[in-house]
């Protein structure tokens, strides 16, 4: 059977805040699948970045869905806000959840999509109960906090195990990769069993713009999968 190419989904987290709906509206241009909105409360990651507002205001510009990131400690207490500012899908993390199936459930009777992230330290092995609920797990290849950091190689195995468990349990759940993809990690992260690709900084960053760099990262997923035939 043939494989679909990969998705790409661009984070804003590195994007020019004072040129927000422009860029964003470069990379729905460039083919972008959605908008990753890093949502940081300097609690349960050391940083801060943006909140509701800031969806509501790209809800206006763009006809992409919005995938919120939930790296804050209570995601409960955001839920509705969110989703009232137009964010479409959520991804809230296992870590520090003792009622992760109750977040579910909640994001779940508001019509959004939902996805569990795990950080590079987490097993995937505690997807395992969650996993029938979900429409898509989140694999972090960095530790979350910060856009452009490098990324962590023993993650591709747990990609390959979370791969095995998407076929066996919940086959049409996605499974996205977040931290540092790049034209080199796109590739790995896509042969190990990844079929969304967050990306910030190789996107926003880029000195030839944002659709360039979208077009290169496409064309190295491409070649990858070439040679890994
Ligand atoms: C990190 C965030 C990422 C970040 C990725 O905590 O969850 O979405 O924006 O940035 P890059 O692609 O630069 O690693
Ligand atoms: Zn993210």
């Amino acid at each position: 059977m043939k494989k679909c190419p990969p998705r790409l989904v661009p984070s804003i987290l590195s994007a020019d805040f004072a040129r927000l709906g422009e860029q964003v509206l470069e990379v729905q241009q460039a083919g972008a699948d959605r908008i990753h909105v890093d949502v940081m409360d300097g609690h349960f990651v050391p940083n801060l970045s943006m909140g509701a507002p800031v969806v509501q205001s790209l809800r206006r510009v763009t006809r992409l869905p919005l995938e919120t990131h939930l790296m804050i400690s209570n995601p409960d207490h955001f839920l509705e806000e969110f989703a009232e500012a137009g964010a479409d899908s959520f991804l809230v993390h296992w870590e520090g959840n003792n009622n992760l199936h109750r977040t579910v459930q909640r994001a779940r009777a508001l019509g959004k999509r939902v996805g569990v992230a795990v950080n590079p330290a987490t097993p995937a092995a505690v997807l395992v109960d969650i996993l029938p609920d979900l429409d898509q797990v989140l694999v972090m290849t960095v530790n979350p906090g910060f856009g452009h950091q490098r990324f962590i190689d023993t993650t591709l195995e747990k990609i390959r195990r979370v791969r095995r468990m998407i076929d066996q349990i919940n086959p049409r759940c996605d499974l996205e990769v977040d931290g540092g993809i790049d034209a080199v990690t796109a590739p790995r992260a896509v042969d190990a069993g990844a079929n969304i690709l967050v990306s910030g900084s190789a996107i926003f960053g880029d000195r030839e713009g944002a659709a360039a760099a979208m077009h290169r990262l496409r064309a190295a997923v491409a070649d990858g999968s070439i040679t890994a035939d």
